[in-house]
């Protein structure tokens, strides 16, 4: 019946009137009608007293042991423990937040597992492929050739970019590496990000295009850089030979956009959203055997929002990704 009562205050108050009116009820009656000594009387009335707040105000006090109990519990670690919360007062609500921090808890840890799986995962494919080979080597069955040494070398590369891209992450998340802001002209960024990730991949040709030439942008050139560099990358795996990447910036409106365009199969439209999580990787994209670990476009989405920006994949028709970032303007 208390728990009907919709704020404590109230229940206290009715335990409070219901006690005072049983003692004064069992005085009363011992005392006028029994003719009791007062002594006894009142220690009757007193004893009631005292029943009566404890029978009441357990069904008070009880969420309070169970959520006491529950914090126990999830301090073990037990993030899957709830209350059950039925009371609409204050306690009710502690009870339903509490909840919902258990809930929260509990979907970080399953994050935290899946990110130690994955890494491992992630870490132990080229270490097994790198210690075949070697075991292959020390047996006699495999030459130290110059291929041979090649593709352990490229394991190690992978190995080496995985462990940064982690790191990355990390501190990306962890917020220790403040951003360097200042206004900086694109163009000769973009230039240098298209140079560099030109060396080496000679399949596919990319053209930059800055609109006007002297478009400048305020934020931490270093970081958008990676965040370019990021992009062509997946543009020049996901992209077909022979393809042009187009990597462009304009104004638009107050905002300075940043596109890396190719002519692959583009995105899904259900994936869209997926492919920022970490470790996401398409089927197409996993089943191919140089594909990345599907960190790319996580850090670069918090290299985005860290700016105050958005980062999103448009289809290009007939075929392709258009991968558009969305920085403040200067000034705004
Ligand atoms: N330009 C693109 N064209 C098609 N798919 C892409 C493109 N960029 C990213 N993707 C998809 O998004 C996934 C995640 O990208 P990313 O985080 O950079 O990981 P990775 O490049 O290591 O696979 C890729 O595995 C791929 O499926
Ligand atoms: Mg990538």
């Amino acid at each position: 019946m208390l728990a009907a009562l919709p704020t404590l205050k109230l229940r206290l108050s009715a335990i409070i009137v219901a006690a005072v009116a049983v003692t004064v009820g069992t005085f009363y009656l011992t005392l006028k009608a029994l003719k009791w000594w007062p002594g006894v009387c009142g220690l009757l009335a007193a004893g009631t007293a005292l029943l009566v707040v404890w029978v009441m105000s357990r069904g008070t006090l009880e969420p309070l042991r169970d959520i006491t109990a529950a914090s126990e519990a999830i301090a073990r670690g037990e993030f899957e423990t709830r209350v059950v919360a039925t009371s609409r007062d204050e306690i009710g609500r502690l009870a339903s937040s509490f909840n919902s921090m258990a809930a929260e808890l509990a979907q970080t840890d399953r994050v935290r597992r899946d990110l130690v799986a994955n890494v491992s995962h992630e870490l132990r494919t080229p270490l097994t492929s790198l210690q075949a080979k070697l075991e292959n080597i020390a047996d006699g069955i495999e030459q130290a050739d110059a291929e041979t040494v090649a593709v352990m070398l490229s394991q190690t590369e992978r190995l080496g970019r995985l462990v940064k891209q982690l790191l990355d992450l990390s501190r990306l998340e962890a917020g220790t590496v403040p951003l360097d802001r200042r206004e900086f002209e694109l163009r000769p960024m973009l230039e240098l990000a298209a140079r560099e990730s030109q060396l080496g991949v000679a399949s596919t040709h990319i053209e930059v295009a800055v609109e006007p030439r002297d478009l400048t942008v305020d934020g931490d050139a270093e970081r958008l850089h990676q965040v370019v560099a990021n992009l062509v990358e997946n543009a020049q795996r996901y992209s077909p030979a022979g393809s042009t990447i187009a990597v462009g910036a304009r104004r638009v409106g107050g905002a300075v956009c940043i596109e890396v365009a190719d002519d692959g199969p583009g995105i899904a439209v259900g994936e869209t959203d997926l492919v920022f999580e970490r470790f996401y990787r398409s089927d197409s994209a996993r089943s191919s055997r140089d594909g990345g670990a599907g960190l790319g476009l996580s850090i670069a989405r918090w290299i985005v929002d860290l700016h105050g920006g958005s980062i999103r994949p448009e289809a290009r028709l007939p075929h392709g990704c258009r991968m558009v970032v969305t920085l403040p303007g200067v000034g705004s």
